[in-house]
């Protein structure tokens, strides 16, 4: 049987790894590196540095493939989505059989942790369901972006008792009227924050948490607002590519 192991690697900061993750790294021959056609390469080279640092030997191989690329359906978001599984299910199976060999252990460096929108999870479980099962797998936790904004904003996600809700910029757009306790917003491409103003809210935001690029910027929405979307329309022309998180909640 081959073994394949889903690595939650964190979200840039290549200290923050666990011990499990690093026994994982050290168990895997075969590593696949998803190539998801960045402009430039900075996400590819932190999971080589991660395992150039962790990795104690050198008989393993890493092979870059690349992702196939999200194509909108205009029509239903839920169908884009699920036709691009389709595809990295296919692609995963064909690296799984070709690649790795019977008894061997191969591993895939997943962002941040697996089970936090990261589709990697559900995509095995449809590889799984359409083949006899060939493989067992894994799942190592990592640190997620959204622990990481936390600790370098020094702040609890909740107040004391509160529940988090962590949602999307998508969803968040929907949820104008919603009360925003401790609500924790990530793949936000259009900064939905803007539509909240004057509503008594305070924002945690950060980019690039955990690199060297790192950018934070926190306190009353209504002050900071412009501030933060012109931080970040900046840095993503100057890099061509950014990953913000945030999190929002009223002022009590
Ligand atoms: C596909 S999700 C992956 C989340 C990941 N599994 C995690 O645990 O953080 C990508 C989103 O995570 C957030 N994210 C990931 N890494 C980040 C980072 N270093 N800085 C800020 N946000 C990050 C952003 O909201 C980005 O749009």
């Amino acid at each position: 049987m081959k073994t394949i192991l889903l690595i939650g690697i964190g979200s840039g900061n290549p200290e923050q790894i666990t011990i499990q993750a690093i026994n994982a790294l050290n168990r895997a021959k075969v590593f696949f590196v998803l190539d998801k056609g960045y402009a430039n390469d900075d996400l590819l080279r932190l999971r080589k540095d991660i395992c150039e640092r962790y990795i104690t030997g050198d008989d393993y191989r890493l092979l870059q493939v690349s992702d196939p690329s999200r194509e909108d359906d205009p029509h239903s978001y839920q169908q884009g989505v699920a036709r691009w599984h389709e595809q990295r299910a296919a692609l995963f199976q064909r690296l799984i059989i070709d690649e790795v060999e019977a008894g061997q252990t191969a591993a895939f460096l997943v962002w941040g942790e697996p089970t936090l929108y990261d589709s990697t999870l559900r995509v095995f479980e449809l590889i799984l369901d359409k083949s006899s099962q060939i493989f067992d797998y894994q799942v190592i936790p990592g640190i997620s972006s959204v622990q990481a904004l936390a600790a370098q904003h020094r702040i609890p996600l909740n107040r004391i008792g509160e529940p988090i809700h962590i949602t999307t910029g998508r969803r968040l757009a929907l949820e104008h009227n919603a009360a925003l306790e401790n609500t924790i917003v990530m793949l936000d491409a259009h900064c939905t924050f803007e539509r909240f103003l004057n509503q008594g809210l305070h924002i945690y935001w950060g980019a690039y948490l955990g690199t060297p690029d790192e950018i934070l910027i926190a306190g009353p929405l209504d002050e900071v607002c412009e501030q933060i979307k012109n931080a970040r329309a900046k840095a993503r022309q100057e890099k061509g590519w950014i990953m913000d998180t945030y999190l929002l909640r009223n002022d009590m």
